[in-house]
């Protein structure tokens, strides 16, 4: 079958590989019939998220129909059309059992303290093959997987695999309250969909931060007041907005490659932070190394900007969720001006099987239209142009759902 390999960091290839196979009575194989390319897969292409095997089959999310049912798996047969979430959970340990799913006991190989178990990731998550292929291997299907009613079509359900519901964790994890002012730091499909649940939840302003004018754009039609950090200070502008205030709740919805401005009036400040965060890279990319591939997979070149402008822009006692994911060689943050301020953080890998149900329900019943923030529908054959062009940001590339049978 056809499937996207990683090979090594800023090399990945369409390649032919072995169908998987049933190995464990509780897995099941699923046919996909939509796939598609996450920041997250950019983080560990360009080396910011290190630790990848090569050989490993990339992709977290995915659609399609079970082609085969473990001995075990009750919930699902042959033909079900189900929407795989990123994270593998067991259903049954202490976290799975208290909305931790992404921190289940049972799912990593590499044991109980390993962390996160997800498909196409690096070797402490599995590594377990991805999506982005024409079958997979689906560990503990019955508590993992979620079935779709029919009025979900691919389009739209493949946004539930892990963009979504991820968005949807960011917003809850910042604790809106009706009301609250709110602050999204990027505008990517993660950022966009955590504007959407911020209102969702009531959130009374919501900001949002990035400096893509297409990106911009989406987070102005799903209601947001933008600043393009290029062209406005994020924190003094907040700060305005706020009589001097701040929000109460920021998200981080950028993570490890965050950029820093090119130009405009946050530019002095970030330019003073030029060696830390030259030194924040060295310690992140392990087995990257700062090289660039001939433009291609350049790695963001200031980790910490964003966690630094979304202490400075909290009011006392807000709140700081992060899910913009950071690798664990990254150990820079703000500690000194979020405890002086009694800030609360919460942040971490979406447990998504506790929210994918719902978000279902939401936009089978038309609450939400997730098809807003897909943008391009591309087929495997052209699955490298299409990670290239998501990676240069090229303008009107936000979301690529990719077709594996086609
Ligand atoms: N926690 C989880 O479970 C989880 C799940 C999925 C994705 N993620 C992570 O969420 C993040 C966003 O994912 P995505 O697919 O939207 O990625 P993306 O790369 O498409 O979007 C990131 C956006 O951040 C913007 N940006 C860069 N520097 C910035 C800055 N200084 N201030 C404001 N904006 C800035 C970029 O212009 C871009 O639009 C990634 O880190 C991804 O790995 C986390
Ligand atoms: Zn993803
Ligand atoms: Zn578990």
């Amino acid at each position: 079958m056809k499937a996207v390999v990683f090979h090594g960091v800023g090399d990945i290839r369409l390649e032919d590989v072995p169908e998987p196979k049933i190995e464990r009575p509780t897995d099941a194989l699923v046919r996909l019939t939509a796939s598609a390319i996450c920041g997250t897969d950019l983080h560990m292409i360009r080396g910011t998220l290190p630790g990848m095997e090569a050989g490993t089959i990339l992709g977290h999310e995915g659609v399609g129909v079970i082609e085969e049912a473990g001995a075990s798996v009750r919930d699902f047969k042959v033909g079900d059309r189900v929407v795989v979430p990123s994270t593998i959970c067991c259903g049954k340990c202490s976290y799975c059992t208290s909305g931790y799913q992404s921190q289940c006991d049972e799912a990593n190989p590499n044991g109980k303290q390993a962390g996160t178990a997800f498909f196409g990731g690096p070797k402490t998550t599995g590594p377990i093959h991805g999506l982005q292929a024409e079958y997979a291997r689906v560990p503990l299907a019955d508590p993992s997987l979620v079935k779709l009613p029919p009025e979900v079509a691919d389009d739209r359900a493949i946004l539930l695999s892990d963009i979504f519901p991820t968005g949807y964790f960011g917003a809850d994890l910042a604790e809106i309250k009706p009301g609250d002012a709110v602050c999204v730091f990027g505008c990517g499909p993660v950022g966009l969909f955590t504007i959407v649940s911020a209102r969702l939840m009531g959130a009374g302003r919501v900001f949002a931060v990035d400096a893509l004018p297409d990106r911009l754009e989406k987070a102005r039609e799903s209601g947001a007041e933008t600043i393009d950090f290029n062209a406005e200070h994020p924190v003094k502008k907040l700060k305005d907005a706020t009589d001097g205030v701040g929000v109460l709740r920021a998200i981080d919805a950028v993570g490890v490659d965050a950029y820093r401005p090119e130009t405009g009036p946050a530019y002095a400040g970030s330019r003073a932070m030029k060696s830390q965060f030259k030194e924040e890279q060295k310690e992140i990319q392990s087995d990257g190394s700062g090289a660039t591939w001939g433009g291609q997979w350049v790695p963001g070149d200031s980790p910490s900007q964003v966690l630094q402008w979304a202490v400075e822009v909290l009011a006392k006692a807000g709140t700081l969720s992060i899910i913009g994911v950071y690798p664990e060689t990254m150990t820079r943050f703000p500690i000194g001006m979020a405890m002086n301020k009694n800030l609360t953080l919460q942040m971490g890998n979406c447990p998504h099987r506790k929210y994918v149900p719902r978000l279902i329900d939401a936009v089978a019943a038309g609450k939400v239209d997730p098809l807003k923030v897909l943008s391009q529908v591309e087929p495997m054959t052209d699955v490298i142009a299409a990670y290239k062009a998501f990676d240069d940001r090229r303008p009107g590339w936000i979301k690529v759902e990719l077709m594996p049978s086609a």
